[in-house]
């Protein structure tokens, strides 16, 4: 493998700098069914007013079922409870895929997502690894332009907050045997949601948990898929009971290096300039967002190494203070500051430096349309 993503694109890099149809192209392949009763427009007001993260969804959600050996049905209908046989596969063994995506509202009022093809690829990359259907690509962005043109009054324009995607499939087959169900359903509900970053840029404190593991090899710590979250969920409440924000999950193998937050990926700045973030080893998952950093600081001329980032070593740099920054990068946050490293044997301040807002300003002022796109990440939808 190499250690500069600048020069090999992996297979999600490289599908995302596929063009997508324009959007006017794909619309209407998910066909609206007017919700008989939206909220009020002075509720939706309300609730847009006062944003948080994940607990109020728009009127519509997409949707399409597999079965007979192929995607129908695909609809955008009124969101609403799932009607669910108590035998469904999903709920006993697990087979669900995610994915998670922003539409920003820029100053002109128009609405636009950055880079679905990645996470259209990401979500097929997935699916295969939970032995779900692909859903093509080109249907996948489709899902996201019919629900969001139905429900364009839901995407708010605050500044920092959008409308979050949460497209998901699952074993909706009513079998209790242990195989691939044949039927599965696919959904895509979106949630407004405020800046993550309220009252400034704060940064947050790590939990090396070296009692568990988030994904082991060969198994599915590459895929975005249910189970892995489940499983981060105890080390992330022992992170809170060590008075942490999130927890920082070692490999498995031999128990030293770096991988990944419950929902993040990381960077490490060293004071000689160098970015290093943990290489790909089929246990973390694809950022789209380390991808895109990746590509943004190459072509400010930063050297960006995929790395074996050791522990041990990294706590010796941070005491040595060889180490400018370390930062966390995802969709929600895009980047956050980390400010603390902590573990049973250690409890370590990390300096906060220039790079982590920068990447974020430059990130944020391209998908809220602010300055121009130079790397063609932008899709309009309406
Ligand atoms: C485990 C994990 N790692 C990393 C990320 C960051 O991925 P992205 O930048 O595509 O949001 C996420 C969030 O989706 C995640 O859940």
């Amino acid at each position: 493998m190499s250690d500069n993503e600048s020069t090999t694109l992996t297979p999600l890099a490289q599908a995302a700098s596929i063009p997508v149809p324009p959007a006017d192209e794909l619309a209407g392949r998910f066909p609206l069914h007017p919700n008989p009763t939206p909220v009020t427009d002075q509720q939706r007001e309300e609730h847009l007013a006062s944003l948080s993260f994940g607990t109020v969804f728009s009127d519509h959600m997409a949707y399409a079922r597999f079965t007979d050996g192929q995607w129908q049905s695909h609809s955008v209908v009124p969101y609403g409870p799932i009607a669910l046989s108590p035998a469904a596969s999903v709920l006993h063994y697990g087979q669900e895929v995610f994915e998670g995506i922003k539409a920003y509202r820029h100053e002109d009022g128009s609405i636009w997502t950055f880079r679905p093809r990645y996470n259209a690829a990401r979500f097929n990359a997935s699916a295969r690894r939970l032995a779900l259907p692909e859903l093509c690509e080109d249907d996948f962005v489709a899902s996201l332009v019919d629900l969001v043109r139905a429900d364009a009054q839901w995407v708010p324009s605050a500044p920092g907050s959008s409308l979050y995607l949460r497209p998901f499939m699952f074993a909706s087959e009513a079998f209790l045997g242990v195989k691939p169900a044949h039927t599965v359903d696919y959904y895509v509900i979106a949630s407004p949601s405020g800046a993550y970053f309220k009252g400034g840029f704060t940064p947050v404190s790590i939990w090396v948990t070296t009692d568990y593991h988030r994904a082991g090899r060969g198994g599915t710590g590459a895929a975005k898929t249910s189970g892995n979250y489940a499983a981060s969920l105890l080390p992330q409440q022992q992170a809170y009971d060590n008075d942490c924000d999130q927890v920082c999950f070692l490999d498995d193998v031999t128990q030293t290096t770096i991988e990944e937050l419950g929902g993040m990926n990381l960077f490490v700045v060293d004071t000689d300039g160098t970015i290093r973030t943990p290489r790909l080893t089929g246990t973390i998952l694809e950022g789209g967002t380390r991808s895109a950093i990746i590509t943004l600081l190459t072509s400010k001329g930063y050297t960006v190494k995929e790395d074996t980032i050791i522990l041990s070593e990294l706590t010796a740099q941070l005491q040595a203070g060889t180490i400018a920054e370390i930062f966390a990068c995802g969709t929600a946050a895009v980047v956050t500051p980390v400010g603390r490293l902590k573990s049973e044997t250690f409890d370590l301040e990390v300096p906060v430096g220039e790079l982590t807002p920068q990447i974020h300003r430059t990130l944020t002022d391209i998908q809220y349309g602010r300055v121009e796109d130079p790397f063609g990440w932008m899709y309009k939808i309406c």
